[in-house]
């Protein structure tokens, strides 16, 4: 069978770059959740939806295609059609992804495409649940953290307009599978590393 690692942590903590740097090294392809989640939440709002609104997001949601594949080691995404692109990261996806995220039928839905990707390939998957919920049973899961300070700062400094203290709060206050820990997960604190001595110390992580 197939393959996962699981790399989770709190918003700008570099996840992203962490996990695409490790899928290149290592070959796999490198998916990230957190992209479907956006991209539910555009769909959201390009439908005239409240967001806020738990029942009429999974009401949007019964009308939503969401197509996940894989094209090399890359991973892609259309929702009813469409590649959302940039919009994926504009300051109102920004704004509202944790709240249609906390969503239980949003998440069921999700996470059953993110386990599928294991039907076709090993991957390297990053988001917030994927070492307690999606691959609980991996023994490869990475907790990456930062100084809070750090991860705003690195939103601001990308161009973002991004509550990312907002987001973490709710991210780990939701009811269904919030942001945390996994047993079994290790630490890595990404505050005063470089891309790539965060790379070298998930690579020496991942061979104990
Ligand atoms: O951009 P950043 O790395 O901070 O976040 P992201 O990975 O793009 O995820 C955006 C939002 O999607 C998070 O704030 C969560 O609300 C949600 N998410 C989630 O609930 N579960 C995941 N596995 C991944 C993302």
């Amino acid at each position: 069978g197939h393959f996962a690692i699981a790399i989770d942590g709190p918003a700008a903590s570099g996840k992203s770059t962490l996990a695409r740097e490790l899928a290149q090294r290592l070959g796999l392809v490198m998916v990230n959740s957190g992209a479907m989640y956006r991209a539910v939440t555009w769909q959201v709002m390009q439908a005239g939806v409240d967001p806020e609104n738990p029942a009429a997001v999974a009401e949007a949601l019964e009308h939503m295609v969401l197509d996940c594949g894989v094209d090399g080691l890359d991973s892609t995404l259309t929702i009813n059609g469409v590649d959302p692109g940039e919009a994926l990261r504009s300051s109102e996806v920004n704004a509202h992804v944790s709240q249609v995220s906390a969503v239980p039928e949003v998440r069921r839905k999700l996470v059953e495409l993110q386990r599928s990707y294991l039907d076709h390939s090993d991957v390297v998957m990053e988001g917030r649940d994927i070492g307690t919920a999606v691959f609980p049973e991996t023994p490869y899961k990475i907790y990456v953290d930062a100084d809070p300070a750090v991860r705003q700062e690195r939103r601001c400094a990308a161009g973002e307009v991004d509550s990312v203290s907002d987001r973490d709060r709710r991210d780990s206050q939701r009811q269904t599978d919030p942001l945390r820990v996994a047993d079994g997960a290790r630490v890595l604190d990404n505050s005063g590393h470089t891309v790539e001595s965060a790379v070298e110390e998930a690579l020496v992580i991942l061979r104990e």
